[in-house]
């Protein structure tokens, strides 16, 4: 395929590559968002803030960096660590003062259904966020607090329903404060980001189509800075993998000033097709600017491409949540550019059914 053949203003044509909607799906997050505060308000029995005294996320791919979006999010504010999970190796510390909460959009995500049948073992609390699957048949069995979200989407696009129940209970026992009043205002900043990002307005109003444009034949390399910014980079590099279907990485300031700002010092034909988008704040930390402004003076004759995004927003949540959304527009036009369709993972589910037939 000439992918300049493909036009990312053509609502029509985009929508013949796009064959299961992800464009829709985006469309309806700040929506999801609102159901899944609905969702977190669900009766369940929590344990008292009082007894606990660490919170851990389980969780792998698009459903465990709910984790990190909360964990990000109230990391300033949290009384007890609070960490994420992903793979088989429950953490020692673990026990029945621990709130662990296990998110697997399918529900049965081996990783996550072992560490959950290790932490109930030690005696620590789960909270189950699920669609169902075996995680929702062990919260029956086992009478787990359950926050069960509504299905049929990729586990990447239910991003919504995912975090904002983990973040709703650790609001309810008192662990964090403020976060879902914020989560509540950015509903209506999101409403208008997806109007600006989708796919009726045209390229040239559209910074998420003119990214993607500009990223066709390069290797994204998302750079944040520590919190928030760093998880939105995750986020970036997750998206242009699963959805775009092309290598991608991401790294966070300042940890990348002590290594991979070296590491652009060979292999000049792979730098030159390295497009570098950094995700930047308004307001960020003054040394944080001075360290973007260094590494990239350093670096610039390394790289292809660097593009600065400015997160917009007047909260944490809401400049986390409209850098999320760009991501995962430009991530999607990049796709439909490379007339690729954006939901399938094919080897994501042949590895799992392989893993399993030896299981
Ligand atoms: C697919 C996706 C994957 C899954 C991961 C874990 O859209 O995002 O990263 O999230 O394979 O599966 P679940 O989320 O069902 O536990």
């Amino acid at each position: 395929m000439d992918y300049a053949e493909v036009n990312l203003d053509d609502v029509e044509g985009v929508a013949t590559i796009d064959t299961a909607g992800m464009l829709g799906a985006l469309e309806r997050f700040p929506q999801q968002v609102r159901e899944a505060i609905e969702i977190g308000r669900a009766p369940a029995e929590l344990p008292d803030a009082a007894d606990l005294r660490a919170v851990v996320v389980l969780g792998m791919g698009g459903s465990g960096i709910s984790g990190d979006v909360v964990g990000s999010l109230a990391a300033d504010s949290l009384g007890v660590p609070m960490s994420t999970v992903k793979g088989y190796r429950l953490p020692g510390f673990v026990d029945e003062n621990t709130l662990v909460f296990a998110v697997s959009y399918s529900g049965n995500t081996e990783e996550t259904l072992g560490c959950v049948e290790e932490a109930l073992g030690r005696g620590a609390t789960v909270v189950a966020v699920t669609s169902g699957g075996r995680l929702a048949e062990i919260a029956g069995e086992r009478d787990l607090p359950l926050f069960q979200v509504p299905g049929g989407l990729q586990p990447r696009a239910a991003l919504g329903y995912l975090f904002v129940p983990v973040l709703s209970a650790l609001e309810r026992i008192g662990l964090v404060h403020g976060l879902l009043e914020e989560l509540g205002a950015a509903c209506e900043m999101l409403d208008e980001r997806v109007q600006e990002y989708g796919v009726v307005t045209p390229l040239d109003d559209n910074p998420a189509k003119r990214l993607a444009r500009d990223l066709v034949g390069f290797l994204p390399v998302i750079y944040g800075s520590e919190g928030p910014l760093a998880v939105a980079a995750l986020r970036w590099k997750a998206q242009f993998n699963e959805n775009s279907k092309v290598p991608a990485f991401y790294n966070w300031f300042p940890e990348l000033n002590h290594n991979e700002t070296v590491g652009w010092n060979h292999l000049e034909d792979i730098g030159s097709r390295c497009h570098l988008i950094v995700l930047r704040e308004q307001d960020e930390r003054p040394r944080v600017a001075r360290r973007i402004e260094i590494t990239l003076d350093l670096i610039k004759d390394d790289v292809g491409h660097i593009t600065h995004v400015f997160a917009r927003g007047s909260s944490r949540v809401e400049r986390l949540l409209d850098l999320v959304c760009f991501g995962d527009h430009t991530s999607v036009f990049l796709a439909l550019a490379l007339g690729q369709d954006p939901t399938p993972v094919t080897r994501i589910e042949e590895f799992k059914r392989r893993l399993a037939e030896q299981s």
